[in-house]
Order: C-alpha cells, then sequence, then structure tokens
C-alpha cells in the first residue's frame, strides 16, 4: 500500500526530486517493480535483429549516432548517451522538455500523437509542423535511420514555471 502511494506521487511529481528527499522509498520500488523508468535502454541489444540506428541533432547541429533497438524510449536512450534531451516530468506527459523535430522521412512511420500530447506542443517554444514528444517515442524496426533534432530551447512550466529555459 504505501509502494502504491510512493508510486502514486511519483507519477505525480518530478522524478529526480523525489529521488533527492526520499531515496530510499524510491529505490525499493525500483527493486521491486521490475524495469524503471530508463534502465530498459540501458541494456545492449541482444541481437542484430534488434539493433535500430538513431541520430541525434543537438541544437547546434552536432551529430550524435546512436545505436537502439526495437522498444527504446526515445528520451531514456537520449539520456544513456548523454544527450541534452531533459525529460522533466519522466514520460509522464506534463511537460514538453523531451520536444523533438522529427525528419519528415520518419513522421508518417510513427503512430499518430494523442490529444494530451498534441496539447502539450501547443505550449511548446518553437513549435514545428514535426515536432513530437520524445518521450511518447519508441523505436520499431521501421524508424531504422530516424533522426531527431533538438529545438533551440525547451519551456519547463512543469517545474520551473513559464520560463524558457536554453540548453
Ligand atoms: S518528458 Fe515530460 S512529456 Fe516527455
Amino acid at each position: 500500500m504505501f509502494q502504491s502511494a510512493i508510486k502514486r506521487i511519483i507519477t505525480t511529481y518530478n522524478y529526480k526530486t523525489l529521488r533527492m528527499i526520499m531515496p530510499l522509498q524510491v529505490k525499493q520500488i525500483h527493486l521491486t517493480s521490475g524495469l524503471w523508468h530508463g534502465e530498459y535502454e540501458w541494456q545492449d541489444p541482444k541481437s542484430e535483429d534488434e539493433i535500430v540506428n538513431v541520430v541525434y541533432i543537438d541544437k547546434d547541429g552536432k551529430k550524435t549516432n546512436v545505436r537502439g533497438k526495437v522498444g527504446d524510449n526515445i528520451l531514456y536512450l537520449a539520456h544513456r548517451y548523454g544527450i541534452e534531451m531533459e525529460g522533466a516530468c519522466e514520460a509522464s506527459l506534463a511537460c514538453t522538455t523531451c520536444h523533438v523535430y522529427v525528419n519528415h522521412d520518419y513522421l508518417d512511420k510513427l503512430p499518430p500523437s494523442e490529444e494530451k500530447e498534441d496539447d502539450l506542443l501547443d505550449m511548446a517554444p518553437f513549435l514545428k509542423e514535426n515536432s513530437r514528444l520524445g518521450c511518447q517515442i519508441v523505436l520499431t524496426k521501421e524508424l531504422e535511420g530516424i533522426e531527431l533534432t533538438l529545438p533551440k530551447a525547451t519551456r519547463n512550466f512543469y517545474v520551473d514555471g513559464h520560463k524558457p529555459t536554453p540548453h
């Protein structure tokens, strides 16, 4: 019961903040509920068939080639490789800090965005027609070679209030 209450809080508040103020409880949930957010993305592909190559392009145009795998979440894969995609709400669809531009060849290969994602994107700075929230993109074989470009800045209204925060 205590753990389910903590999980509810975690989905409501920022995971990083909770990890600082109550590390033991968060660690306990981490150990008892299977893979925690992002753990899957730290596992290497088990076979060639699973590999999905991704290119992240930062706001200065620097490209980083990453070897992902089927099932990887774009946000957590970025974290593994040190890409500056914040993800303040830990993929709970409560911020826009995982905003990315998807290269046009791949837009139609993604599942359509849900209303909640669209509502959030409407509040994202530097919105474009190929904007998506990175935490809502999960790799499939069809996405082999996808290019994801980070915007000039993201707005972390969830944690900081309505202030654009350049990277
Ligand atoms: S990390 Fe907050 S919506 Fe993607």
